[in-house]
């Protein structure tokens, strides 16, 4: 190998020698047979039978559609069926346009490194996604974090804005499950003219008479400006949209570069997804098992003593140990005890929070959430 390869890679061992050394290297893991206490498939619908006889059918009556899509959206990659897909997604959210992207990753880096402009400010929850951070970063305007749910310090902050102003928040936040304060970020919001985008990755399907997502739930739909919707979590299939203004649509066609250049979804995926929004409504019953599951052990974890659990009752529940160092030994003993639970490190969540992040799902049972709080007391 030449001298100049070698040097590379010495660079990249170190760094990856410089993460095992705090603890932090990250691995693929699968695991088989465990009970699953870490996916975001909170309804089950990834592995739902009903929702693969579903997409069977829809597959047969589509067999004349490619594989792939052959190309990006703009060129041979666009169909009609995912324009109807999308005019039902718009529809269902309540919003007036909607437009599909390949994940949630690529519909925040494509709507947040698009929309704000040079000049233009951009205000963000500090505990917000990766993905939003990252999109944020590519973008032109200028941007500040204010405090996690903290809507005093995004009104002193709103003092630095100029331009076009935009507030990013999540509907419910990835790790510690808690809801942001929407009703009163829009109207902080609608008193400042700024636009509000919210990213509903961890609300779709769960909030909302029929899984519309929380900004539905609370009746905000006029007063937001975009939502990210995203369909590997609850919806149990991959995916997103943006869902907002017609011209917000027409903008991101023209503008947004995740949108622009690269291969539109294939076909299966979209039908898949196309069955998983027929089914999303009728899943109330579902809707209230998780949470009554949730609430179950939130209660019985508040009542541990050696851990600390994250301060609101969701279906995203984080523990924290007294040191961080506890977290892999604890969650390699629950993992041998046939629960499959993960902790989430630095720099994924700052330091000094990391986390067993637990997530419960509608298939869960009772008896196994008793083996679980029974596993992490003996554990702790
Ligand atoms: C809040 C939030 N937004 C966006 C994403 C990205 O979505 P996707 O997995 O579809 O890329 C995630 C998932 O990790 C998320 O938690």
């Amino acid at each position: 190998m030449s001298s100049v390869l070698n040097n590379v890679l010495q660079k990249l061992e170190q760094k990856l020698a410089e993460r095992e050394a705090q603890g932090n290297l990250r691995q693929l893991k699968s695991t088989t047979g465990l009970t699953d206490f870490c996916s975001n498939d909170y309804l089950g619908l990834a592995r739902s039978e009903q929702l693969k006889e579903l997409i069977r059918q829809e597959a047969e009556k589509h067999r004349h559609l490619p594989i792939g899509a052959t190309g990006s959206r703009l060129l041979s990659g666009n169909h009609p069926f995912m324009e109807e897909l999308e005019a039902h997604i718009a529809r269902f959210h309540k919003a007036e346009a909607a437009l599909l992207f390949n994940s949630g990753y690529a519909a925040n880096m494509g709507l947040l490194s698009a929309v704000p402009q040079r000049g233009d400010t951009i205000f963000y929850d500090e505990a917000s996604h990766a993905s939003l951070k990252d999109g944020i970063r590519l973008s032109f305007a200028k941007a500040y974090p204010f405090r996690h749910n903290n809507v005093d310090d995004l009104r002193q902050k709103l003092r630095l804005a100029t331009g076009q102003v935009f507030v990013v928040a999540e509907s419910v936040y990835s790790m510690d499950g808690d809801k942001a304060p929407l009703q009163e970020l829009a109207q902080l919001c609608q008193e400042h003219r700024a636009a509000l985008i919210v990213d509903e990755a961890h609300a779709i399907g769960l909030y909302g008479s029929k899984g519309e997502g929380l900004t539905v739930e609370l009746g905000l739909e006029q007063q937001v400006f975009a939502r990210v919707l995203t369909f590997g979590k609850a919806m149990g299939c991959h995916g997103a949209a943006v869902a907002g203004p017609a011209v917000l649509r027409d903008f991101l066609i023209n503008f947004s570069r995740a949108f622009i250049y690269t291969t539109a979804l294939p076909a299966h995926n979209l039908l898949a997804l196309k069955c998983a929004y027929q089914l999303l409504p009728d899943l109330r019953r579902e809707r209230e098992r998780v949470n009554q599951l949730a609430t179950y052990l939130y209660t019985e974890l508040n009542k541990l003593n050696n851990i600390r659990c994250t301060p609101q009752n969701s279906v995203i529940l984080s523990v924290f140990l007294p040191e961080a160092q506890q977290l892999k030994p604890l969650a390699l003993a629950l993992q041998n005890e046939g629960f499959d639970i993960r902790p989430v490190m630095s720099p994924t969540v700052p330091k000094g929070s990391e986390r067993l992040r637990l997530i419960v799902h509608t298939f869960n049972t009772q008896q196994e959430i008793d083996g679980l709080l029974s596993a992490i007391k003996r554990h702790t």
